[in-house]
């Protein structure tokens, strides 16, 4: 079973849980990174709004093919509720009949409402969904 973390993050605590996850799993891990620098109030005055959208951003290439794995690993932090507009991105990348898992990290409590969004965002792209973990940090 080859295994892939791919993760955003933009202070760091998503890539330490990635990081942690890819050691547990022996998994490969790759950094999602947006075409265009984020930074902290534009992650508010514009990526909240994204995020609340479900919309997408510009990511550069992940240079790696998704193709070669067994299970594909996503996480990324929750803005205004919902996960970056980063983490959309990516999900419209996913090559269909992949298991995937998803985890969140966040500074408060998980959703109901983003937990039922991404899944069937990643089920909408013929994926089945492997787990999903909301993680407080
Ligand atoms: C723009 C912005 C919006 C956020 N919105 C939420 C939120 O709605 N709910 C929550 O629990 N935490 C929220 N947080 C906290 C982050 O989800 C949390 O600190 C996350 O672990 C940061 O991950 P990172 O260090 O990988 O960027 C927000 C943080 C930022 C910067």
């Amino acid at each position: 079973m080859k295994k892939l973390v791919i993760y955003y993050s933009l202070s760091g605590k998503t890539r330490k849980v990635a990081q942690s996850m890819a050691k547990q799993y022996d998994a490969d891990i790759v950094a999602i990174k947006e075409k265009k620098r984020r930074s902290t109030i534009s992650a508010y005055l514009v990526g909240c709004p994204q995020a609340m959208g479900h919309r997408k951003t510009a990511i550069e290439p992940l240079g790696v093919n998704l193709d070669e794995y067994d299970e594909i690993i996503i996480g990324a932090p929750i803005w205004a509720g919902f996960p970056a507009p980063a983490f959309n991105s990516t999900v419209a990348q996913l090559p269909p009949g992949k298991k995937v898992s998803l985890f969140f990290t966040m500074g408060g409590k998980s959703s109901t409402k983003c937990e039922a969004v991404t899944k069937q965002a990643v089920t909408n792209k013929g994926c089945t969904i492997g787990g999903y973990q909301s993680i407080q940090c």
